[in-house]
């Protein structure tokens, strides 16, 4: 991928962490800080990429193997890195992303048990070398954020999976993130709001700190 400067920011969790309201309070920060971006989703971002988004989440009778929920996956971020995201960074835009390849590693690899050296190869394929610049790690433990996700009602067909999934995905994640320093942040989203959009608010004065200096 080409040279760029805007930077590539993600946010991951696993169900019930904070998520949709956190990447509004990071929107906010960066608008507040007159950073120019684009907020987008994974999987979707692009009309064709929500569709697979659709097939993905939709509950349905025929077992999905999860092989083709991973190609899937993948389909959709290729599709989404071309039309949105790499467009966005080479015009200096930063993106702000909900979820990106580390939620794959997480719900298709911990949650699935797929082979992680295979999602390492189908990220290599579709990426290239291109990673996150930084990525939230919003942490709670599975059962309270299952109790704040069942809250919202009707379930997709990954929150409907069972308690042992959702502790592997967190599992993925807590290890990426010990495996990755210079990419994650770990954000302990159990305290109040007030206190996990603090520590946000930390980390982001951090890069938006060095950002300027770079520029
Ligand atoms: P969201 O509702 O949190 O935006 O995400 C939709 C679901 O998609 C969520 O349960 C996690 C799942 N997912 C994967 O399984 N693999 C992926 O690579 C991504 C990006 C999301």
């Amino acid at each position: 991928m080409t040279e760029r400067r805007g930077l590539f920011i993600t946010v991951e969790g696993g169900e019930g962490v904070g998520k949709t309201t956190n990447l509004a309070f990071i929107a906010d920060q960066l608008r507040c800080n007159g950073v120019a971006f684009v907020q987008t989703r994974e999987p979707g971002g692009t009309p064709l990429a929500e569709q697979i988004r659709a097939l993905l989440l939709d509950t349905r009778s025929e077992p999905v193997a999860p092989m083709a929920e991973l190609l899937l996956v993948f389909a959709a971020r290729a599709q989404h890195l071309q039309q949105v995201v790499q467009p966005a960074l080479e015009a200096g835009k930063w993106v702000l992303c909900d979820r990106f390849t580390d939620a794959t590693y997480a719900y298709q690899g911990g949650g699935r048990q797929l082979n992680q050296g295979a999602i390492g190869e189908l990220e290599q394929l579709v990426q290239g070398s291109f990673r996150p610049d930084l990525t939230l790690l919003l942490d709670l433990p599975v059962a309270a954020g299952l109790e704040r996700a069942g809250a919202r009602g009707e379930l997709d067909r990954f929150e409907q999976e069972q308690l042992a999934f959702f502790e592997r995905v967190r599992a993925v994640y807590l290890d990426r993130a010990r495996r990755f320093p210079r990419q994650f942040r770990v954000i302990d989203a159990s305290g109040p709001l007030s206190q996990v959009q603090a520590n946000i608010e930390h980390v982001l004065a951090r890069v938006l700190g060095e950002a300027g200096a770079r520029s």
